[in-house]
């Protein structure tokens, strides 16, 4: 299936490495050319480096703060006044999780940093949709996906959770919103995921518990455990890129203020 992205124009937030690099990796894989975009110039450099010599497309790196209008602004503008148009937006500048002080009982929670937690994330996404949709706009196509993450369904996060929730509630309106200008708005949940940081936390769990972290691995991914799931395994962050990479496409037209859960078959419940 041509998916349509040769020569298509893209930014990706949070994509120094983790997830927005590998959507930023399959994007460019697809002919996309893609501006790439965190706050830290050396590593967002050498993903640059490495993606473009990877897949021949323009990788363009660029350093932004999603807190930060003027610097969002800007590199929206730069982007599409370089690559000559804007397509596709992917929100996935944030760490995971949220601030150790906003994530615990509420008598802990430190108020500046759950309003961090959802500055970078919540009004992140919306601070980079709302510079992108102008240039989509002209063009009468788009595509914004935004990162969410299946925290959002499990009660107990007052920031992680919360905040994951409201990208949910982002993706419907501004498809609404957005979708007679020929532009479509999808979010993903993804479960836990592997990347660069991978390794190290599991390295972390397996001391503590004196096992061998492939066997930490086993134990957590089979079904009946409390983060197991279907396949019995870890989602890799390349898995969470093919179905950004679908939803960014020509082919995707159907799917618009949804939601599409990618954790491999965690839990039980039954969404309907
Ligand atoms: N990995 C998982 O298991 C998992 C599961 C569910 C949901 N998610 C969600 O997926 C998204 C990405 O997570 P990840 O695991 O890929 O994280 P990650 O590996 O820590 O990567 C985060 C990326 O975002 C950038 N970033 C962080 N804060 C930023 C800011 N204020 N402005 C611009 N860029 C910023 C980072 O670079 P700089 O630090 O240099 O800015 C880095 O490039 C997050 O929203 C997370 O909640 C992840």
């Amino acid at each position: 299936m041509d998916l349509g992205l040769r020569g298509k124009h893209a930014i990706v937030t949070g994509s120094s490495l983790g997830i927005g690099k590998a959507i930023a990796w399959e994007l460019a894989r697809e002919g996309a050319n893609v501006a790439i975009v965190a706050r830290t110039k050396a590593p967002l450099e050498a993903t640059a480096r490495e993606l473009a010599a990877d897949t021949g497309q323009r990788i363009l790196p660029l350093v932004a703060d999603v807190t930060s209008k003027v610097q969002v602004d800007a590199v929206v503008d730069q982007a599409a006044a370089q690559f000559g148009g804007l397509h596709i937006l992917v929100n996935s500048g944030s760490p995971p999780g949220g601030s150790a002080t906003a994530t615990g009982p509420i008598e802990t929670v430190v108020d500046e940093d759950l309003l961090h937690d959802f500055n970078v994330k919540y009004v992140g996404a919306l601070r980079c949709a709302r510079a992108a949709l102008p240039h989509m706009k002209v063009q009468r196509w788009g595509r914004i996906i935004n990162i969410s993450g299946t925290n959002a369904r499990n009660a107990g996060n007052l920031s992680g959770g919360a905040r994951n929730t409201s990208l949910v509630h982002l993706t419907k309106t501004l498809a609404l919103q957005a979708g007679p200008f020929g532009i479509t708005v999808n979010c993903i949940h993804p479960g836990i995921t592997r990347t660069e940081r991978t390794p190290r936390l599991l390295a972390a769990r397996a001391a503590e518990l004196r096992i061998a972290p492939e066997e930490v691995e086993r134990r957590d991914y089979a079904e009946d455990s409390p983060r197991g799931n279907a396949i019995g395994r870890m989602v890799d962050a390349a898995e969470i890129a093919y179905l950004a990479v679908f939803l960014a496409s020509d082919k995707a037209w159907a799917v618009t203020g949804e939601l599409v859960v990618a954790t491999g078959g965690a839990g039980r419940a039954v969404y309907y």
